[in-house]
């Protein structure tokens, strides 16, 4: 995996920076939503982390040629309140991701006709995607005061599709067997 220009690099560190705080912060969230009585929901942040962690990994392996230091600006979200206020947030940061970040990063891409950038991208785009309506379904429960299902939550490992409950033999993003999906 390589990466030639210097846009595309750009995109892929900050969206690296990106996802690797979604990736803590999820988990930050998560551990409140279990402490506040919303487990299930704390396996959804967990497991959505788990996502947001392959997205950075995706990314920070097309950059693996770019040896030495970088500044990264990227775009956070803060806040930890509630769990609905919290989810709020979870579902800004992945619109945010689906409505703009991604598509921008993955023109460019392909303008530049970076191959592993693209599929990188395409891969987190994807995957952003159904996070934000899962993310929705359960600030949904949690408005009411409820939690979401204890079905198991998967996760591919290697573009971060997230299902909760066991439905595909293949991952719809990536086409990877399910049998590596990551269970929470
Ligand atoms: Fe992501
Ligand atoms: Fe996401
Ligand atoms: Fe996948």
């Amino acid at each position: 995996m390589a990466v030639n220009n210097a846009m595309t690099a750009d995109f892929l560190r900050s969206a690296y920076g990106g996802e690797s705080m979604a990736h803590m912060r999820y988990l930050i969230w998560g551990d409140s939503a279990e402490q506040g009585g919303f487990p299930n929901i704390g396996r959804l942040f967990r497991g959505v982390g788990y996502a947001e962690w392959a997205h950075a990994k995706n990314h920070f392996n097309v950059l693996k040629q770019q040896v030495g230091d970088s500044t990264v600006a990227a775009g956070a979200v803060f806040g930890h309140t509630s769990i609905v206020e919290n989810l709020q947030g979870a579902i800004n940061g992945e619109l945010h991701e689906i409505d703009q970040m991604y598509p921008v990063y993955l023109e460019t891409a392909k303008f530049q006709e970076e191959k592993d950038a693209q599929k990188s991208f395409h891969y987190a785009l994807e995957a952003e995607k159904i996070h934000a309506k899962l993310f929705q379904d359960a600030q949904n429960a949690a408005k009411d005061g409820k939690d979401i299902g204890s079905e198991a939550i998967y996760v591919c490992p290697i573009c971060g599709f997230t299902e909760i409950g066991d439905h595909v033999d293949h991952c719809p993003i990536c086409g990877v067997k399910k049998d590596v999906f990551k269970s929470f």
